[in-house]
């Protein structure tokens, strides 16, 4: 049955009528045409489905859009602003820890959660947070490093008084990063 469903995304408001039994991956993907979010095991098992609802790292392909409607959804389409690159989407370029790119949408919003409750996050940390997101060509090793290192640069800009302690998703001005580093996102198109 088709049902009216209000939904915010990445701070936009969306008001679209859509299949009540969809999942919340199958509207961003189909209806909002949000295609970041991949599709996956449709199991719970991958985590490349993953966004963040109300900042709390949820599998998409297991919520019904309709359950949510309330919420404050972003997807790895708001993890930049604009041409600004959230700083992990630097640091998964520099450090070559997207490879096929599949798994790196659920990787960087998980990532991002866990940088906004935790400033200087390390190595069994991360581990934990994202054993959830399974990555099949990295070996882990270049992620978890990625995930130190944008932790470390933004905490020293929080210490260093360049970012409101309150400020959420921190990027950097898209004028600091050269123009070989394209955000994560952007390597992928939208398969
Ligand atoms: S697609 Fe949702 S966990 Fe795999
Ligand atoms: S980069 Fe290919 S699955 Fe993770």
């Amino acid at each position: 049955m088709k049902e009216r469903l209000q939904l915010s995304v990445n701070d936009e408001d969306y008001d679209v009528v859509v299949d009540g039994s969809k999942t919340l991956l199958e509207v961003l993907r189909e209806d909002l045409r949000l295609t970041g979010t991949k599709h996956g095991c449709e199991l719970g098992e991958c985590g490349t489905c993953t966004v963040l609802v109300d900042g709390e790292p949820v599998l998409s392909c297991l919520l019904l859009a309709l359950d949510i409607a309330d919420a404050s959804i972003r997807t790895i389409e708001g993890l930049a602003a604009g041409s600004a690159p959230h700083e992990l989407q630097i640091t998964f370029g520099e450090l070559g820890a997207s490879q096929c790119g599949y798994c790196s949408p659920g990787m960087l919003v998980s990532a991002a959660a866990l940088l906004e409750r935790s400033p200087r996050p390390e190595g069994q940390e991360i581990r934990e947070f994202l054993s959830g997101n399974l990555c099949r060509c990295t070996g882990y090793l270049k992620i978890l490093e990625a995930i130190e290192l944008a932790a470390n640069r933004v905490a020293d800009r929080r210490e260093a008084g360049e970012l409101d302690p309150e400020h959420r998703m921190p990027q950097r001005p898209a004028a600091e990063h050269g123009p070989d580093l394209v955000p994560v996102e952007g390597k992928r198109g939208s398969a």
